[in-house]
């Protein structure tokens, strides 16, 4: 078996930073380059002011700290890492397509490509390459296409290595991993890539935790785990509706049902809706993949998870507006949280986007304040909509930094992303400063609901009439 010493990372993003970082934490003997063609990125990666990494995650500026420079790097030389390294990791973006055939549901395999490509005139000798992004089952033949004609007699092996990490956990996740997936061909040198990929997690996880699988059961795996994932949000999103109307309170269904050892309790969380880069993309791309092959009910299935998510957000806006006497043009609302979930600075489909975005076609003021987001990633969300104008955006919605300041004279805060900071404001203060009826609307069900009523608020949970 090729033993590995030098790892090559395409791509220093979520993925690729976190994971690469961890794989050098364990494995001191292996050189780890993560490389990427923006500039400001790698910069970021290489800042002294490990506060400034461009990547926010519990656990992560130590363990670069720890390796940056002694066997971990970060570099826009993607030719010279491809050259020296004896494993190509793909983790580039692989959005939704906005374009052509599949536009709103297919993977943009463009960037994929590029580095399939690049590697193919690069490479001097055999390398194996793992797809780390998530990508439509069957693409490995593509990149296998792609590098078998190169006409430079080097040999590739591609390997499918799916990504399970969620972020704000992403350390915890890689370090304990439920499980890796190890997709490759059953030839003997696909089986030697395989063990080879499996020899590299083995430095901190047990074998039994390393699963490998044909390609395209490991390709596909990934989309449906996180279909799966998904789907048990927007299950419990739908039956949350039906609690605001029923009297029944969605954390004591979540509780009855997770006793049940063949549900569990994971995942059961009722929320303003699940946001993210992943579930919605690769969702779309099942179901693309799946109608592409003429299986429309298979097809249609699983869409409803996402048209349920849709709902649930635009539900949640609807109720603002609704419980502020069906008018909220020209009234204060603070929005807590704009990150897609806590301890993470990512606001990718974010449900607090699409919230704050039908409150501002209602004329409403906004305030946002997240403890992670910055100012311009907020705007650049909205401006990315397309629904007004970027100066209309800047005059409806402002950021601040001083949370509890701002909600004086407001008529009501939304709970948009459940950061453990929020549960430990004076919240009688804050409801002594707002207008009367105070309201708030918890789409975390983070806050107690018999304190914030005592206090005096018009208080509204998520699954909870
Ligand atoms: P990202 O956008 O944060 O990072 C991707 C990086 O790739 C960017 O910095 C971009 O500049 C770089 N890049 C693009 N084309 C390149 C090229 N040709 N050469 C060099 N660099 C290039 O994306 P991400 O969130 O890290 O996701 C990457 C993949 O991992 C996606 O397929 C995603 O579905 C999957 N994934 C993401 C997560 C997550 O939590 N974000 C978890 C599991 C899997
Ligand atoms: C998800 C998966 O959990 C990872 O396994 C996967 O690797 C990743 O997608 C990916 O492929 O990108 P992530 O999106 O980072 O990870 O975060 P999750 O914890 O899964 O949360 C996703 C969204 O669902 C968040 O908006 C979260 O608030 C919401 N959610 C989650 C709920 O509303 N309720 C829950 O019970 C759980």
């Amino acid at each position: 078996m090729k033993k590995i010493t030098k790892i090559c990372c395409i791509g220093a993003g979520y993925v690729g930073g976190p994971t690469m970082s961890v794989i050098a934490k364990q494995c001191p003997e292996i050189q780890v380059t993560v490389v990427d063609i923006n500039q400001d990125r790698i910069d970021q990666w290489n800042t002294d002011d490990l506060d400034q990494l461009p990547i926010y995650e519990p656990g992560l500026k130590e363990i670069v700290g720890e390796r940056r420079g002694k066997n971990l790097f970060f570099s826009t030389e993607v030719d010279k890492a491809i050259d020296e390294a004896q494993m190509i990791f793909i983790s580039v973006n692989t959005p939704t397509k906005t374009y052509g055939k599949g536009k709103g549901q297919a993977a943009d395999l463009k960037f994929i490509e590029l580095c399939a490509r690049n590697i193919a005139k690069v490479a001097k000798d055999d390398k194996i390459v793992v797809e780390k992004s998530t990508l439509p089952v069957r693409t490995a033949q593509a990149i296998q296409n792609i590098l078998d004609n190169t006409g430079n007699s080097v040999k590739f092996e591609i390997l499918s290595n799916p990504e399970f990490l969620a972020e704000g956990t992403a350390i915890e996740d890689l370090v304990h991993a439920d499980r890796v997936l190890i997709g490759g061909n059953d030839t003997p040198s696909g089986q030697a890539a395989k063990d080879a990929l499996s020899a590299v997690y083995e430095h901190w996880l047990p074998k039994e935790r390393i699963l490998q699988t044909n390609v395209w059961s490991s390709e596909l795996s990934k989309l449906v785990a996180n279909a799966f994932l998904a789907q048990r949000v927007s299950s419990i999103n739908t039956i949350s509706a039906l609690c605001e109307k029923t009297d029944a309170n969605i954390q004591e269904i979540s509780r009855a049902i997770g006793f049940d050892s063949r549900i569990g309790p994971k995942f059961l969380n009722a929320s303003v809706g699940f946001g993210g880069s992943c579930f919605q993309k690769d969702i779309l791309n099942l179901v693309y993949i799946a109608r592409s092959y003429g299986l429309n009910e298979v097809a249609d299935y699983w869409e409803q998870v996402i048209i349920a998510n849709d709902y649930q957000k635009s539900r949640f806006a609807e109720n603002i507006i609704s419980k502020l006497y069906n008018t909220i043009s020209g009234k204060k609302i603070v929005i807590y949280g704009w990150a897609f979930k806590k301890d993470t600075n990512d606001t990718r489909e974010s449900a607090a986007i699409a919230v704050a975005d039908a409150l501002l076609e209602e004329r409403a003021e906004i305030i946002v304040y997240d403890p992670k987001v910055s100012e311009e990633r907020i705007y650049a969300d909205l401006d990315y909509l397309n629904t007004r104008s970027p100066e209309e955006n800047r005059r409806l919605l402002k950021v601040t930094n001083k949370p509890i300041e701002v909600t004086k004279d407001a008529h009501a805060i939304a709970i948009l992303t459940e950061w453990d900071e929020f549960k430990t404001y004076d919240w009688e203060k804050i409801h002594q400063q707002m207008l009367k009826p105070a309201f708030v609307f918890d789409g975390r069900r983070l806050l107690d609901t018999d304190t914030m009523k005592g206090i005096g608020f018009n208080y509204y949970k998520i699954g909870q009439s």
